[in-house]
């Protein structure tokens, strides 16, 4: 996962690259380093454990300048986070290397380089990149075929990009399974792992394929193609506001996301339905025609995504569409049997996480009727090596913890449902309650946020805590299990979701006076079930954070009737997560985390 940033330019490109790292951290920000052709010629590289913004210091300190460099922020693979093995990795002053990815054969070698008598002083896997390119130029390649034959002996998934002065104009770069795009500008080019890295100086864009390797310099860009040949890609125009990145008034972008959702889930259903009637058309006709055929769906994602599915799968069901999810990581490796007329539908918001798309390239031979894919990313991986795709619309996702792109995951999954339904003949008067329904999220969405304050006050009750539990029945228990995900990966406290009907069958024995357990209450059928489950939790002492739609009496602790008095059944799951959002949000203020990049994770997970 790590983030790749590059520029030649007739500027002093250290500004575009700093920037540049700045809005990657997402991908990773376990330390950073950047390494600048200087106005000698010669490469001056700068490391620091930690985030961007220590890196930023070291270089602000020097006065440093050049018109041509590559830059990194890391999510440690092999090797711990430490400046030695922050890239670029250097081969003596021959060559530096940024790296995303993973090279499965890198200890080979490592063992092979070695006996050449060169020397490593980093544990990474990139470093044997820069050795084998520097054995290439010291036997006369020009570092463009030093790169080609380099990735001829790679095994594994990497983007990567390679800079040395013995060739000066140029930077090489060259993707197999992890992302790279190229950003063109007036007289400088650039590269990076994704567009919006490069938003404040362009907006034109060529996305690399697998197997491309493009010489990247200031007046121009050559590409070819694994086969060798000079393709030409096409330049597509990011309409991605600049804006979109910024953090505006909030404190954090994860709360500035949470209050986006009103926002997103009305663009996801722009122009999708209308009159009370899904848009059908707005699925394109190849959708239309997949769905026709539909008899199962197989849902693959990881993390919050799958949560997404997890919720999709109650909805589906109850429609008679049978229904299975995995997470990617499992699906993958295992042999699989396919129903007759199953459709594969993997969920991400990113489009680039690793598992994911094993998954779907893993699937062609299997049997399915086709792909779809429901994705935030219009340009990655997943969207474009997918049948079809359902896009959401949340917009960019900065904060690691994801909150806008499940909610319009779960718009975007109904509006599915809906089209599914229609072929196993829902009546128009239930269309237009279902579409009716997601037509009202925005503003139940609006309504629960104005419960900030009051969660804040719940918020305090997990300051001391080190373990919580989530309940929830039904639709509700991966509504729990997404709301445990949020609390743990930010706040860092041990979190586990059950379905509430399990707490007898052993995690009851953890209930005691310093376990929260939060609990989603929607007016459903299995209201009476979880209010007998919570009482059996506040007879042994258990601490109880609810959050429902109506008065519920059960000698509760702390209680939040979310002032709705129309929360639909079919959407009650998307209400249900705004809380769970804002709760785990304030309990990490309150444990003063790093909320929006928390410890050992990162945002786009492109290895495996
Ligand atoms: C949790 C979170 C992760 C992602 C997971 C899949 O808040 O963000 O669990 O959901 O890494 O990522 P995508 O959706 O990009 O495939």
């Amino acid at each position: 996962m790590c983030g790749i940033v590059g520029a030649i330019a007739e500027r002093n490109v250290l500004p575009i690259l700093m920037e540049g790292l700045q809005r990657l951290e997402y991908r990773g920000y376990d330390s950073a380093g950047v390494a600048v052709r200087d106005v000698d010629g010669e490469l001056k590289r700068f490391r620091s454990l930690g985030k961007v913004t220590e890196l930023k210091k070291l270089v602000d300190s020097s006065d440093i300048s050049g018109d041509l460099g590559i830059a990194h922020t890391r999510w440690a693979t092999h090797g711990v986070p430490a400046e030695r093995n922050a890239h670029p990795q250097m081969s003596g002053v021959r060559v530096a290397v940024v790296h995303n990815g993973i090279i499965e054969n890198h200890s080979e070698l490592r063992d092979r380089l070695t006996a050449l008598g060169y020397s490593f002083t980093s544990e990474t896997d990139t470093e044997v990149i820069a050795h084998l390119m520097a054995d290439k130029l010291e036997s006369g390649r020009a570092l463009f075929d030093a790169v080609v034959e380099t990735a001829a002996e790679l095994k594994g998934a990497y983007a990567l990009a390679a800079a040395s002065p013995e060739d000066g104009d140029r930077i090489v770069v060259t993707r197999e399974g992890s992302p790279l795009v190229i950003g063109l500008g007036e007289r400088e080019n650039f590269i990076a792992s994704d567009v919006t890295a490069l938003l404040p100086v362009t907006r034109k864009f060529i996305f690399l394929e697998d197997g491309d390797v493009a010489e990247v310099r200031r007046d121009g860009v050559s590409i070819y193609n694994s086969g060798g040949e000079e393709v030409r890609r096409e330049i597509k125009e990011s309409t991605l506001s600049n804006s979109s990145v910024d953090k505006g008034p909030y404190a954090h972008y994860m709360l500035k996301e949470i209050f986006e959702q009103p926002g997103v889930i009305s663009e996801t259903l722009e122009g999708r339905i209308h009159n009370g009637r899904l848009l059908e058309a707005s699925f394109g006709h190849e959708t239309a025609a997949l769905l026709d055929k539909t008899r199962h769906v197989q849902i693959v994602a990881c993390g919050t995504s799958y949560h997404a599915g997890m919720v999709a799968r109650y909805w589906l069901e109850e429609i008679g569409i049978p229904c299975s999810v995995e997470v990617a990581s499992e699906y993958r490796y295992r042999k699989v049997v396919v129903p007759e007329g199953s459709l594969l539908i993997t969920i991400s918001q990113s489009g680039e996480t690793a598992d994911t798309l094993a998954a779907l390239r893993g699937s062609q031979d299997q049997g399915h009727i086709g792909t779809l894919c429901v994705c935030n990313v219009p340009e990655s991986s997943l969207v474009r090596e997918s049948d079809v795709c359902f896009m959401t619309r949340a917009g960019t996702e900065i904060g690691v913890a994801s909150t806008k792109a499940f909610t319009t995951q779960l718009v975007a999954l109904r509006l599915l449902l809906i089209a599914l339904a229609r072929r196993r003949g829902l009546a128009s008067e239930q269309e237009e309650k279902m579409v009716n329904e997601l037509h009202a999220l925005p503003r139940q969405v609006e309504v629960v946020l104005q419960l900030g304050d009051k969660i804040e006050k719940m918020a305090q009750g997990f300051s001391d805590k080190q373990n919580a539990l989530f309940l929830g029945r039904g639709a509700f228990y991966p509504v729990a299990m997404e709301g445990a995900l949020k609390l743990k990966e930010i706040s860092y406290i041990h979190a586990e979701a059950y379905p509430a009907g399990e707490l007898k069958h052993g995690p009851l024995a953890l209930v005691d006076a310093s376990m929260p357990v939060v609990c989603a209450l929607p007016d459903d059928p299995l209201l009476e079930k979880v209010l007998s489950n919570l009482q059996e939790v506040r007879a042994r002492g258990g601490e109880l954070f609810l959050f429902s739609d109506h008065k519920v009496n059960i000698g509760l602790d702390h209680y939040q009737n979310l002032t709705l008095s129309d929360i639909y059944p079919g959407t009650a799951p998307i209400v249900y997560t705004v809380p769970l959002q804002l709760l785990a949000y304030y309990v990490a203020v309150i444990k003063e985390t790093d909320i929006d990049q928390p410890r050992n994770l990162a945002k786009s997970v492109t290895v495996e």
